[in-house]
C-alpha cells in the first residue's frame, strides 16, 4: 500500500496535535509544507488524509464523490439536524437534494428579495445616526432573521426570540469540546457505537450549556413542529417551507414527513445564517481596510442603485461590489475545510486511502496559496472581475465543490449584495478599531472582536 507521507513517530504525532490545537491555520500551513500536498496522519485507530491541491480536492469532492460521505467530525451534529441535507448521506441525502432544489431556484430567491429589503431597512431604523454599532452582531441578526422568516414566513416576536436564541445556544454548544473529550475516553471503553455513547453522556453532563443546548433543541423542535402543522392545514405557497411542503419527487411521490421537514428547516437555519453572517462580517472589515474598495464600491452602489435600496435588477449590475464579496470570501472562507469519509479504499493524487478515512480538504490554505493566486494574500477584487481560464475551479471553494456544493449559493449572493447595497448606501461606515481581527475558528470562520464602527447617515 502507497500512503502519502506524514509524521511516523509517536513524538511527533503528540506535537502535530498540540501544534493544531494552538493554531489550526497554522498547523494546516506547516503540515503541508513538511510534508506536501497529501498528508496522511494515523492516530489510534483513526486515519486521516490533509489535501491541498485542487487536483486533489476534486478528486475527493467531485469525480470520486460516490466513494465518500460526510466525515464521523458530522455525525456529533446528528441530535440537531437529524437527517437534513447537511449531514445526510447515500439515497436520503440524493432524495432530499432534489426535493430541495426546488425551493431554491432563482425565481423562488428573487421571490424573497422584498424580504431581505424589508429586514435591511428594518435592521437601518434602528441604527442612531453618528452611532456605534458591532456589525458583526448586526449581520448576525439581519441574517437569522431574513432565512427564518423566509422560512417560515411571518412570525411573531416571542417565536422569533425563540429561534434567535435557540439557535445560539445550539451554536454556542457546537464550539465546546465536551463531544471531543469524551469521544477520546470512550476509544479506550469497548463500546459500539461510540457516537451515540457520546451523545447519551453529553446529555447528562450537569453543566449550565449542556442543559440550554438540550433545552434549546427542544424549544426549537416545537415551535419548527407547530408551524409545519400550521402551514399544512393553510395549504399557501408563500414561503420556503411551503415549497418544500409540496415538493415531490420526478415521479410527483416521495413528499416529505413531519420529521423531515423538521430536519430540513433546522438545517436551513443553521447553514444559512452564520456563514452568510460570517462572510458579510469579514467584507465590512476588507473594504475598511482599503479605503480605495471601500471608495469604489460605493461610487458603484450611487451610481446602480436609485433609491433607498438596490431593486433586485441591480443586483447584476453591482460587478465590483460582487468581486468584493467573492475575493472578501477567498480570504476569508467561512467554511474553512471541508471533510468526508471514504466508504471503501481508494486513491487521492495517487495514493492510498484505506476504507474509512476522513478527508480533510483544506479550503483556506488552497484559496491562499501562491501557486494558483499572484499576491495571494492582498485584497484584490479585480481579481474576479476576469474569468482566467487557465485556473482550476477547485481553487476557489467558499462554497464547496462537486454534488454536495452549497444549495444556498443564489440566495447568499442576493442577500448579501442587497445588504452590502442597502448600508453603502445609506451610511458612511468608519472603524471604531485599530487592530486586525482575530480569527475564532469553529465550524465557521469569524473574526473574534466582531467588526466596531461608527455609522454616519448620508446626507441627500
Ligand atoms: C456565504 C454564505 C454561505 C457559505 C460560504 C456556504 C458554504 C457552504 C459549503 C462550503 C457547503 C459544503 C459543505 C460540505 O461539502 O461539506 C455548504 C453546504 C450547504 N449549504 Fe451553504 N453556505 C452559505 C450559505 C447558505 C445558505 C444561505 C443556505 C440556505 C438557505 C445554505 C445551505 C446549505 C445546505 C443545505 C448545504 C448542504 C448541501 C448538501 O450537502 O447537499 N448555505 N454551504
Amino acid at each position: 500500500m502507497k500512503l502519502a507521507p506524514g509524521p511516523s513517530s509517536v513524538w511527533e504525532k503528540i506535537k502535530m496535535l498540540l501544534s493544531r490545537r494552538r493554531d489550526p491555520i497554522q498547523f494546516y500551513e506547516e503540515t503541508f509544507n513538511r510534508y506536501g500536498d497529501t498528508v496522511y496522519l494515523k492516530f489510534g485507530k483513526l486515519d486521516f488524509l490533509m489535501v491541498r491541491n485542487p487536483e486533489g480536492i476534486e478528486e475527493v469532492l467531485q469525480i470520486d464523490a460516490k466513494n465518500y460521505i460526510k466525515s464521523v467530525s458530522y455525525e456529533r451534529f446528528r441530535l440537531v439536524f437529524g437527517n437534513g441535507l447537511l449531514i445526510s448521506n447515500g439515497e436520503t441525502w440524493r432524495k432530499q437534494r432534489l426535493l430541495m432544489a426546488s425551493a431554491f431556484t432563482s425565481k423562488s430567491i428573487e421571490r424573497l428579495h422584498p424580504l431581505i429589503i424589508e429586514e435591511c431597512q428594518e435592521m437601518m431604523k434602528n441604527w442612531k445616526d453618528d452611532g456605534k454599532f458591532d456589525l458583526a452582531e448586526e449581520m448576525n441578526l439581519i441574517t437569522l432573521q431574513i432565512i427564518s422568516k423566509s422560512m417560515l414566513d411571518q412570525l411573531t416576536d416571542e417565536e422569533t426570540k425563540t429561534i434567535r436564541q435557540s439557535v445560539q445556544e445550539i451554536l454556542r454548544y457546537l464550539q465546546t469540546s465536551y463531544h471531543h473529550i469524551l469521544m477520546m475516553i470512550l476509544s479506550i471503553v469497548p463500546v459500539k457505537d461510540k457516537i451515540a455513547a457520546a451523545i447519551k453522556v453529553e446529555s447528562y453532563l450537569p453543566f449550565p450549556k449542556v442543559k440550554s443546548f438540550f433545552r434549546a433543541i427542544k424549544n426549537i423542535d416545537d415551535l419548527v413542529h407547530s408551524i409545519i402543522e400550521k402551514r399544512r392545514k393553510l395549504n399557501r405557497n408563500d414561503n420556503l417551507l411551503d415549497q418544500l411542503i409540496r415538493a415531490t419527487d420526478d415521479q410527483g411521490q416521495g413528499k416529505m414527513s413531519n420529521q423531515q421537514l423538521r430536519d430540513e428547516v433546522v438545517n436551513i437555519l443553521l447553514a444559512g445564517h452564520e456563514t452568510t453572517s460570517n462572510a458579510l462580517a469579514w467584507t465590512f472589515h476588507q473594504i475598511l481596510k482599503y479605503p480605495e474598495v471601500y471608495q469604489k464600491m460605493k461610487e458603484e452602489i450611487n451610481q446602480v442603485v436609485q433609491g433607498e435600496s438596490p431593486a433586485y435588477e441591480d443586483l447584476s449590475k453591482l460587478v465590483y461590489t460582487q468581486a468584493v464579496f467573492k475575493e472578501s470570501m477567498r480570504l476569508y472562507p467561512p467554511f474553512w475545510r471541508v471533510s468526508r469519509r471514504s466508504l471503501k479504499d481508494t486513491k487521492v493524487n495517487g495514493y492510498d486511502v484505506p476504507a474509512g478515512t476522513n478527508v480533510i480538504t483544506a479550503i483556506y490554505t488552497i484559496q491562499r496559496d501562491e501557486r494558483y493566486w499572484e499576491h495571494p494574500l492582498e485584497f484584490r477584487p479585480e481579481r474576479f472581475l476576469i474569468t482566467d481560464p487557465n485556473q482550476h475551479r477547485f481553487t476557489y471553494l467558499p462554497f464547496g465543490g462537486g454534488p454536495r456544493i452549497c444549495i444556498g449559493i443564489s440566495l447568499a449572493m442576493t442577500e448579501a449584495i442587497t445588504i452590502l447595497a442597502s448600508v453603502l448606501k445609506n451610511y458612511d461606515i468608519e472603524k471604531d478599531f485599530d487592530q486586525d481581527p482575530t480569527l475564532l475558528l469553529s465550524i465557521t470562520m469569524q473574526p473574534k472582536e466582531g467588526c466596531k464602527v461608527k455609522l454616519k447617515k448620508v446626507q441627500k
